[in-house]
C-alpha cells in the first residue's frame, strides 16, 4: 500500500471517484490533471473476463496508475477469485480494495486479508443482489458498493430501481455507529448524482461522464458545487 494515499473517512459529503475504465489511456496523466483538486479518489475496475463478461486492467496497470495521480486508488475486483488479487495490488499501491459478495472465494477472509495488510475493505452487490447478504460483512467493511448498472462496462444507464436499495443501506450503515462509505457505481452523471445522493449514497463513482467531457476536472468542479449545495446527505 502507498501509505501516503489515503482513502479520505466520510464526512457526510458526497464525494465523486472518477473510474479510469473511460478515461484516454493514450493520455492517462493528462486525463486526469486536476482531479486531485476536486475528486475523493480514483477507481481502476478489474474484471477477469469470467465474473464479467470483458477484461480489464492488472495490477502492473495498477501501480502505472498510481504513478500518474497524487490521488489514492481504489481497485473494484469485479472477478471470480478476488482472493489471488489481494497481495498483487496492494504491492501496486492501491490503498481500498473491492471485492464481490457473489464471487467464489471465502468473502469474509478476503476482507480479512485486505484489511490484514492496511487497505480499506470495501464489499460490493449486483444490481440483483439483495442488500440482506451483505449485512453480515457490514461490520468488517470501509465501504459497501452498490451496482447501478450491471458490471462489465462503462457508460450503460443507470437503474433508478436501486435507489430503494441504496435508502436502505444507508439506514443500515447508520445503525452500525460507524462512518462507512456508501458508493453506487455505473450511469451516475450530471442527472442521476442528485438522485443517488439524495437516497444516501456518498461515494460516486463516474467514469463517461467524467472522461467523456473535455475538461474532467472542471466538470467535477462543477458537480461538487451542485451537489453540496444541497446538502443531500
Ligand atoms: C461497470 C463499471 C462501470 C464504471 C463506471 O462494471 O464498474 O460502472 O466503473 O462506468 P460509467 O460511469 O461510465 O457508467
Amino acid at each position: 500500500m502507498n501509505k501516503n494515499k489515503i482513502i479520505p473517512a466520510p464526512d457526510g459529503r458526497p464525494c465523486i471517484v472518477p473510474s479510469v475504465l473511460s478515461a484516454d489511456f493514450s493520455c492517462l496523466k493528462k486525463s486526469l490533471r486536476g482531479l486531485e483538486r476536486q475528486a475523493g479518489w480514483v477507481q481502476l475496475d478489474v474484471m477477469d473476463g469470467h465474473f464479467v463478461p470483458n477484461l480489464s486492467f492488472g495490477p502492473h496497470v495498477a501501480s502505472g496508475l498510481a504513478a500518474a495521480t497524487p490521488l489514492a486508488l481504489d481497485a473494484h475486483l469485479m472477478v471470480e477469485r478476488p482472493g489471488m488479487f489481494i497481495q498483487p495490488f496492494a504491492r501496486a499501491g492501491v490503498s481500498l480494495i473491492t471485492v464481490h459478495q457473489e464471487a467464489e472465494d471465502d468473502i469474509g477472509a478476503c476482507l480479512k486479508k485486505i484489511r490484514s495488510l492496511g487497505l480499506k475493505a470495501g464489499l460490493a452487490l449486483r444490481p440483483k443482489t439483495p442488500l440482506s447478504r451483505a449485512l453480515k460483512y457490514l461490520g468488517r467493511v470501509d465501504l459497501l458498493l452498490l451496482m447501478t448498472v450491471e458490471p462489465g462496462f462503462g457508460g450503460q444507464s443507470f437503474m433508478p430501481g436501486i435507489l430503494s436499495k441504496i435508502s436502505e443501506a444507508r439506514r443500515a450503515i447508520a445503525g452500525l455507529g460507524r462512518p462507512v462509505w456508501l458508493q453506487v457505481d455505473g450511469g451516475i452523471n450530471e442527472d442521476t448524482a442528485p438522485l443517488a445522493a439524495r437516497a444516501g449514497a456518498d461515494s460516486l463513482v463516474m467514469g463517461k461522464a467524467v472522461f467523456s467531457n473535455p475538461d474532467p476536472s472542471g466538470f467535477v468542479r462543477k458537480l461538487n458545487a451542485r451537489l453540496k449545495g444541497k446538502q443531500l446527505l
